[in-house]
Parts: structure tokens; C-alpha cells; sequence
């Protein structure tokens, strides 16, 4: 076969087999190592399985989404993995109501009755929160990511519960919307910190905004984090090469991979077993970026 050059047909395979073990992965935004890591776990495992995995980038805009997923239907993928750019659920019901094999990661999608991967994001905003109010913090800022997916929304309710259960107000004017991306943590943070009664403490809802964040501080002269404490979420591994080291609340991102693809295949080999969701938990991880309160 090797001297001949001999390749097996995979078109005939999958005329035999009804399958093209292919996997759609549908990402809002790979550039963020968050997203790396997780389809990292994705091809790992996928690989492992005799899968191949096609990779689209909706740049968290829905109509791009739309597009991808009917791109990988005609490509016949044998089922698709989901990180939604928003809320909207109509091209998922679609999937479901065509019994095409798909998982949902990370972001939850309210409707369709489909299998999902997610972390419990109220439990790390609850964990961030409570580890700056331990450390005295009482003007808590928080950049929150945007409106429409679930693990911010879960992150802001980590926050004012943590809050709440330290008997400390919630004052409105200390949370502001970010994207995820890291300009808009470095372009919120330099609003916050040029205030008159500005806050000794911000949570970001990603790391990538908590980096950003970290410029802003350092392009007004503040110190981190005597002048002022940063954590982030995700733990991605930059995180562990700023200065000073960014505290955070690790994600499981290569557990989150696998995890669903395992769920997928097993979708694709039973299309009507139970709907399976799968919670797993983040962790705080204490680094250098937060001190007590000054
Ligand atoms: O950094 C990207 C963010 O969007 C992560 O926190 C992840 O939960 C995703 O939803």
C-alpha cells in the first residue's frame, strides 16, 4: 500500500458506514486561549476516537452561527459540539428537532433538549467575590462579559451574592459590560480607576479583561496590588506569565473538551438515550494580583 501510494477512500467509508466521522466544533471566539484550550481537549479526544474535527468561528455573532451550522449539515458532520454567541436557540432546536447529534459547552442555551457541558459560574463568582471581601475589599468593581450568554449572567449573581451575604450594597455604578476581549477591560478599568471614588478591587468575568484591566492600571501608575487588586476567570495560561501572577478561578477547559466529546459520540451511536447534563465546578486560584484592602 505504502509503495503504491494507496489511500483508503474515506468517500466510500462513509457511504458504507452513513458516517464521515467528522465533528462540527463551533466556537464565538478562537482567538481567545480560553476557547484554545478547550478545543485542544476537543482534538485530543475526538483524535483519539478516529474522529476529525472542522473548526468554525462565529466571532460571537449569530448570524455567522446560523451560517456554520448549516455549513457543517451539508458537510454531513456526523454531530456538532456548540459554544453559543449569544442566547438565541432557533438553529438548535432545528438540530434537535432533526435528531442531529449536538452537545453545548460552556454557555447554556434556554429550549432544546440536548446535552450540555457546563460549570457552575455562580459558584465562581461567589468564590472571587467572598476571597476580595476576606481581604476587606468593600468598593468591589465588577466588568461583567456580555448580556446575552450565561456564564456572565452567572458570574454577576455570584457577585452580588457574595456581596449580599457580607451585608454590603451593591452599588450599580461599580458593574460595567464588557465583551470578553481584552480592550474593553483595559478601556472600563481606565474609566474606573480615574474616578473620584474609585474601587480598591475589580472582578473581571475573563482573564483576558483582567489582563486588560492590569494595562489600565499600569498606564495610571497604579500598583498591583497595593493600589489596587484585579482577579480574573477562566485561568487560561497566560494568566501564569503577567506580572504580578493573576489570581483567578480556574476553568476545567480540557475536561470540558472531553467530556463532551465523549457525550457526542455516545450521542451519535444512540441518538435517543437520555439527555445528559454535565455541572462541573470552578476553582479560585490565589495568585499575586489581589492584596488587602489599603
Ligand atoms: O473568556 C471567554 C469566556 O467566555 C469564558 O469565561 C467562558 O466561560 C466563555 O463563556
Amino acid at each position: 500500500m505504502k509503495e503504491l501510494g494507496y489511500q483508503p477512500n474515506e468517500l466510500a467509508r462513509s457511504l458504507r458506514s452513513g458516517k464521515t466521522f467528522t465533528i462540527g466544533l463551533i466556537l464565538p471566539d478562537n482567538s481567545n486561549p480560553f476557547f484554545a484550550e478547550i478545543s485542544r481537549g476537543i482534538e485530543a479526544s475526538a483524535f483519539e476516537a478516529d474522529y476529525s474535527v472542522i473548526l468554525c468561528n462565529t466571532e460571537d455573532n449569530q448570524e455567522r452561527e446560523e451560517f456554520y451550522i448549516d455549513l457543517l449539515l451539508k458537510k454531513q458532520v456526523d454531530g456538532l459540539i456548540f459554544v453559543a454567541a449569544g442566547d438565541r436557540s432557533d438553529s438548535l432546536y432545528s438540530l434537535a428537532r432533526r435528531k442531529i447529534p449536538v452537545i453545548i459547552v460552556d454557555r447554556n442555551v434556554p429550549g432544546p433538549e440536548v446535552d450540555a457541558v457546563l460549570v457552575d459560574n455562580i459558584a465562581g463568582g461567589l468564590a472571587a467575590v467572598r476571597y476580595l471581601i476576606q481581604l476587606g475589599h468593600r468598593r468591589i468593581a465588577c466588568i461583567t462579559g456580555p448580556s446575552n450568554v450565561t456564564p456572565s449572567s452567572g458570574r454577576i449573581t455570584g457577585y452580588r451574592k457574595a456581596l449580599d451575604e457580607a451585608g454590603i450594597p451593591v452599588d450599580e455604578a461599580l458593574l460595567s459590560q464588557g465583551n470578553f476581549r481584552i480592550e474593553s477591560g483595559e478601556q472600563i478599568a481606565l474609566e474606573l480607576l480615574q474616578r473620584p471614588n474609585k474601587p480598591s478591587a475589580i472582578f473581571a468575568c475573563n482573564d483576558l479583561m483582567a489582563i486588560g484591566a492590569m494595562r489600565a492600571a499600569n498606564r495610571l501608575g497604579l500598583h498591583i496590588p497595593q493600589d489596587i487588586s484585579i482577579i480574573g476567570y477562566d485561568d487560561i495560561e497566560l494568566a501564569r506569565y503577567v506580572t504580578p501572577l493573576l489570581t483567578t478561578v480556574y476553568q476545567p477547559k480540557s475536561t470540558m473538551g472531553r467530556v463532551a466529546v465523549k457525550l457526542l459520540i455516545e450521542r451519535i451511536e444512540n441518538i435517543d438515550r437520555p439527555k445528559q447534563v454535565k455541572i462541573l465546578q470552578p476553582e479560585l486560584v490565589v495568585r499575586e494580583s489581589c492584596g488587602a484592602v489599603a
